[in-house]
């Protein structure tokens, strides 16, 4: 298709997914998961936040230093330490970014920063300015921009973009918005703000009504060129936009949305498997792309049409995502195609009349036992050609 946008990918597993309860990495961890998100084709890995710990620090200067084939960037707020900290930590990098935050929402300039909007307006260039001293990729967000007044919004973000911001990130800090209104805020900046061309706009969306994913979808049809996201959707309490959902999802639909991403998609499953196996948080079954369960097929109807064409149930190939193939798992709500299927893998040949008792047994095994292993399978096949 022509005019094919490519969305960059911006990881910020290492940053927000470890701000998850619980989640927290030691350096060869992070460093080994650096490398699988290079290897997986991210565009930007934001590699922690300096200033909030001296192992924070220590870990984006190693990333920084050691890593190549993606930016790295760190986190800053907006004030002098924390710009000064991540570009120390930074500078080594071949590519880096500082990222600096500052809270817009009139919550936040209340009961938080205790400042007005001029005073936030003063600040965000300050602090884009400084940045900027530094490196020539400069990423701004204006926290909790979901719930900030568009006027300000706009406001902000026109005066960041003048100071030398180089991206501009919306994020959706409290998980509040949803996709019409997460598509209208960018709709409205690409139309509002005049020098909106001179940065690529982002978007940062957190899971709190499991909206993250389909926010960040209506973000990439209003303009945004960046997404950032977790592998799992790990982060700060419901997590953050997975990763391998968006990127699928784009992938999948591309027919509607005519987007590309830099990912490797068959490397999703053994970085979801890394980031649980390192992070101790499990992925549930059923999540979608990388669960146990998301190419598993119980119901016999399904698998009668899997087994003639798998598109009948299958919207992605089990091979693109990482894994080795679809599983027609055998249970009381399987049929006879499915068996016979499973019965010819293990190189039994059937007759359609040994098929049938083997076919009743299975049944009336299914009902006694959750889980059919192909010795189960073997041992009544065995049973029926042996007596026959
Ligand atoms: O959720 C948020 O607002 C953030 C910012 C630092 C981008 O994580
Ligand atoms: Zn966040």
């Amino acid at each position: 298709m022509s005019n094919q946008r490519t969305i960059k990918i911006f990881d910020t597993t290492l940053r927000d997914g470890e701000q998850s309860p619980g989640a927290s990495m030691n350096l060869p961890e992070k460093m080994e998961i650096a490398q699988a998100l290079v290897d997986l084709g991210v565009d930007i890995i934001e590699a922690g936040f300096p200033i909030a710990s001296p192992g924070d620090f220590e870990a984006v200067h190693e990333i920084a230093s050691n890593i190549r084939g993606a930016t790295i960037c760190g986190l800053a707020r907006c004030n002098d330490r924390d710009i000064d900290r991540a570009w120390e930590a930074l500078k080594t990098a071949k590519s880096p970014r500082i990222h600096v935050f500052l809270a817009t929402s009139a919550i936040h300039r209340e009961f938080k920063l205790k400042m007005t909007p001029d005073e936030i307006v003063a600040r965000a260039i300050e602090g884009v300015s400084r940045a900027a001293g530094y490196c020539d990729d400069v990423e701004f967000s204006p926290e909790d921009a979901a719930r900030t007044e568009p006027d300000f919004l706009c406001r902000v973000v026109e005066a960041a973009i003048k100071a030398g911001a180089t991206t501009v990130n919306i994020p959706d800090t409290v998980g509040y918005a949803t996709p019409s209104h997460m598509g209208r805020v960018i709709s409205d900046l690409v139309k509002r703000v005049p020098n909106i061309g001179d940065a690529v706009i982002s978007v940062h969306c957190h899971n709190d009504l499991g909206l993250a994913v389909a926010n960040s979808l209506a973000a990439v049809e209003a303009g945004a060129g960046q997404i950032e996201c977790t592998i799992n959707g790990i982060g700060e309490r419901a997590g953050n936009c997975a990763l391998e959902e968006i990127v699928m999802a784009m992938r999948t639909r591309n027919d509607y949305y005519n987007v590309a991403t830099h990912i490797n998609t068959e490397r999703l499953v053994p970085t979801s498997r890394l980031v649980s196996s390192v992070t101790g948080m499990q992925v549930q079954r059923n999540k979608a792309i990388v669960g146990r369960n998301a190419f598993a097929h119980e119901s016999g109807i399904h698998q009668d049409g899997m087994l003639k064409e798998p598109t009948t149930y299958e919207i992605m190939r089990p091979e693109d995502v990482g894994f080795a193939k679809t599983d027609l798992v055998l249970g009381k709500h399987s049929g006879r195609a499915a068996l016979a299927d499973r019965a010819k893998g293990l190189g039994y040949h059937l007759s359609g009349e040994q098929l049938q008792v083997v076919f009743e047994q299975f049944k009336e095994l299914a009902d006694k036992k959750k889980d059919i292993y192909d010795g189960d399978i073997s041992a009544l096949c065995e049973q029926q050609i042996r007596g026959s």
